[in-house]
């Protein structure tokens, strides 16, 4: 039994933030100590050459990255990197610090092994986060930085706010994502549309030539998810990462109220087929036309394999991690590995997209 097996049944007695607290401050402790780290980094990054990868200037070792929403203000890059990740996408920061939404605002759906939240960004805003990287950057592995916007905003203030947050973070980060799909912001989710992402991308191509993504929901009309990202591509972004969390509550049993109404986004196992088939229609339309990041209930070498398949350049899991721990990443990626050499692949490049429906 793991470490992690061992320690799960009292995690998951905490509180649930409290526990990811804790976990966190663990993951201070080998970066710290040597003979920990290389221990750890002996057990859990291991290079197989067949899942190396190059993308818009970036070196991937592997294609699982962690998710951002784990490592909000950049505190744990080397520990998080130990585990084995291809790549860590940090944030969402957001332009001033905020403290998001009054707890509990992390609940487990354990039978789903499944998480509920409803965060909304509380961050150290984009100084503190400049801080913490400063001490890493540049790194073994691509970090990119998810930027989301403050709450206190009005709507017509979003770009700026964004523009703000990039320019001050522009020199420290592999590649940018704009999250313009939390639903714990109160109207975010209405910057998914052609005229907001037109001027948010042609702002940022102003900034950096760094590559950039957008994050988008799995609940959008179809219809408009495809505009949008059409539109996207058109103003120079270099890659669409999806899904974000669901507020189609339907996925879950028994969602959490807050006054008798669900609140917050589902993540997950319950996720899944959601995310999958939303990915599904998306590579039908953009594959080859840019980069696809595929996320959203994805926890095991399986699932990452079929969305590799479906046309995902890279993937990255979040709440799996909660779930089973910190040897996953490595499990995923050996694998991969496997699965790669007995489909015949010799890289995971001839296996991108191999199976677009
Ligand atoms: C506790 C928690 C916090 C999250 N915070 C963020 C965030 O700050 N920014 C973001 O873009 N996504 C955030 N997410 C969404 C994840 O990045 C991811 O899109 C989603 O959880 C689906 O992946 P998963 O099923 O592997 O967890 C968060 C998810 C969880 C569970």
């Amino acid at each position: 039994m793991s470490f992690y097996q061992k320690i799960k049944p009292m995690l998951f007695k905490m509180e649930p933030e409290n526990a990811h607290n804790f976990v966190t401050k663990l993951m201070l402790i080998p970066p710290k100590i040597p003979f920990l780290e290389s221990f750890l980094a002996n057990s859990y990054c291991r290079v197989y050459k067949n899942l190396a990868q190059d993308i818009h200037g970036l070196h991937f070792y592997n294609p699982i990255g962690l998710a951002s929403g784990f490592d909000k203000n950049a505190e744990f890059v080397r520990g998080l990197a130990g585990l084995g990740f291809g790549f860590l996408e940090l944030g969402s920061i957001t332009q001033m610090h905020q403290e998001g939404n009054p707890k509990p605002r992390i609940f487990r759906h354990v039978a789903e092994e499944s998480i509920q939240n409803t965060l909304g960004f509380n961050n150290i805003g984009v100084r503190g986060m400049l801080a913490n990287l400063k001490k890493h950057y540049p790194f073994t592995v691509p970090l990119g930085i998810n930027i989301g916007k403050n709450k206190n905003l009005v709507l017509a203030d979003s770009l700026k706010n964004y523009e703000l947050s990039l320019e001050e973070l522009k020199n420290y980060g592999d590649y940018f994502a704009f999250n313009l799909s939390s639903p714990n912001t109160p109207n975010l989710r209405d910057l998914q549309n052609e005229n907001f992402v037109g001027e948010l991308l042609n702002m940022a191509r102003g900034i950096t030539q760094k590559p950039l993504f957008i994050k988008i929901s799995p609940d959008m009309e179809i219809d408009t998810m495809l505009a949008v990202c059409q539109k996207a591509i058109e103003c120079g972004v270099n890659g669409i990462i999806a899904t974000n969390t669901t507020i189609d509550y339907s996925v879950i049993a028994n969602p959490i109220q807050k006054d008798g109404i669900n609140v917050g986004g589902i993540s997950g196992r319950a996720l899944c087929e959601k995310s999958r088939e939303v990915f599904r229609i998306l590579a039908k339309h953009f594959f080859g036309k840019t980069t696809l990041i595929s996320l959203g209930g994805i926890s095991d070498s399986n699932e990452a394999y079929t969305r590799i398949k479906m046309g995902a350049s890279l993937v990255q899991i979040m709440s799996a991690l909660i779930y089973q721990g910190p040897s996953l990443v490595a499990r995923i990626n050996k694998e991969l590995h496997e699965k790669l050499i007995a489909d015949g692949f010799s890289n995971i490049t001839e296996a991108i997209g191999k199976e677009i429906a």
